[in-house]
Order: structure tokens, then C-alpha cells, then sequence
């Protein structure tokens, strides 16, 4: 059965269930799982994802080599050396990253009890799908990570594109939902990415060209996977 969280709240119901024969994949495709994927497929070690600014801050006290990344409101925070735009991470190499964002660190936070965590993105979705079925989980939760408490219409849509890509015959009303979603928006992925909420408050700040690397659709081979608490390329 694949099942699909669709907002915070929902991610949250999910915090309290027993998720230990469950794959879950967690989509933050503006921009925090895009980000990972494309750090990752250029050189970063692991990401440490947190929760908050001052887990992140902590770590890097205990740990001076770690670089400190992420956002708040879309924009970099204050001491540290990298924001939250995937074109930031092309020239990191060999280096670990703590990163913290509004919503996507904090939803792999919320699913680090399930048997496998994976992070997804419009950019790996035909090698996330062949993981997948290869692994030929019964149980798949698909998280869309949403802005704020809210749905994002970008995650569902990236849901959607990895449920279309699987054979598996079992699907939640959800997973029905977020497919067709795909399908429809699949023929412009960057014109739904530029009208969504995330999309135009990030032109707002400047980050239009975050929202068109975060709108290529499988062009990464890289799959990023939860592995003691740090986010890791499978290799
Ligand atoms: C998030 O985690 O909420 C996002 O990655 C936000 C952003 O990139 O601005």
C-alpha cells in the first residue's frame, strides 16, 4: 500500500504510529530535499538534518569542521555558511552539512522511526522509483513536508510523480489524489512550480532560479537515504 501524508498535520499523526515496517519518503522539493539531493550528487559526505537553529549551532560547537546550512523565511541565517539553494552545495565536496529549514528537517525528524527514510525530489525521482521497487516494499509513506502548517502543492505534485513511476497495485485515496495531480502538471512542472505559493515567495526573495533547478525532473541518479541520523547518498 503506498499511503501519502499530505501536510504538517498529517506528518505529525504519523509521529505516533508504529512506522517499523514502513519506507518513508520525504519531499520538500522547494527546497530543502532538492537541495539534499543535489549536495549529495555533487560531492557533500552527509547532511545532518535538525530541527532547529540551535541544534545546528550546537553541533557545529562540537564538531568545528561541520558546516552550518539552511534557512529561515527563505533566507540564510546569521554565522552560517551556506543558505538553502541547491547551487550552493555544487562546489561543496567531502564536507558534512548540518542543515535546518522551516519544514523539510523537521518532517525527516518526524519519520526517523520508519525501517527505511528516503528523501525525494522532482530531480531523482526515476532512481528513487528504481530503489523502490527493487526493494519491493509493501508499506510506502510518501511525506510532503508543506510550508509552514500548510499543504504545498509543489511536494504532492513530486508524491505524485514517484506513485505514477511504481508498480505498486495498492493505493490510498491520496496516492490516487497526488498521481493525477502529477499527471496533470507533469506536462509544465516549472510553470506549477512558479505558480505555487513557495514558488513566488521565493522570486519575491530573490531565489527565482532555486524554483527552476528544483522543477528538472529526474536528472539526478543520486538517492538519498536516513542512516544514523544523517542523510547519506546510497551507493
Ligand atoms: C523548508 O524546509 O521549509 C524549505 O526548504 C524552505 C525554503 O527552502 O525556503
Amino acid at each position: 500500500m503506498i499511503d501519502v501524508a499530505l501536510c504538517p498535520s498529517e506528518i505529525r499523526r504519523f509521529e505516533n504510529i508504529d512506522l517499523s515496517d514502513t519506507t518513508a519518503v520525504v519531499f520538500d522539493v522547494l527546497r530543502a530535499t532538492s537541495t539534499m539531493i543535489t549536495g549529495l550528487e555533487c560531492g557533500v559526505e552527509r547532511f545532518f538534518p535538525v530541527e532547529t537553529v540551535e541544534v545546528a549551532r550546537a553541533h557545529k560547537v562540537q564538531d568545528p569542521s561541520l558546516l552550518l546550512a539552511g534557512e529561515r523565511g527563505g533566507l540564510p541565517l546569521e554565522g552560517f555558511d551556506l543558505g538553502n539553494s541547491p547551487a550552493e552545495f555544487k562546489a561543496i565536496r567531502g564536507k558534512s552539512v548540518v542543515l535546518t529549514t522551516t519544514n523539510g528537517t523537521v518532517a525527516l525528524h518526524r519519520v526517523r522511526r520508519a525501517k527505511r527514510v528516503y528523501v525525494g525530489a522532482l530531480l531523482n525521482l526515476d532512481a528513487l522509483a528504481q530503489v523502490l521497487d527493487s526493494e519491493d516494499s509493501t508499506s510506502l509513506l510518501l511525506v510532503c513536508a508543506g510550508t509552514g502548517e500548510e499543504f504545498a502543492i509543489e511536494d504532492a505534485i513530486a508524491a505524485g510523480g514517484l506513485v505514477d513511476r511504481l508498480s505498486h497495485k495498492s493505493l490510498s485515496d491520496a496516492a490516487v489524489l497526488v498521481k493525477s495531480l502529477y499527471r496533470e502538471a507533469s506536462s509544465d512542472l516549472g510553470a506549477y512550480l512558479r505558480q505555487s505559493r513557495n514558488g513566488r515567495a521565493l522570486a519575491g526573495i530573490g531565489k527565482a532560479q532555486d524554483v527552476e533547478e528544483c522543477a528538472r525532473l529526474a536528472v539526478s541518479q543520486a538517492v538519498g537515504v536516513m542512516q544514523e541520523g544523517a542523510v547519506v547518498k546510497l551507493s
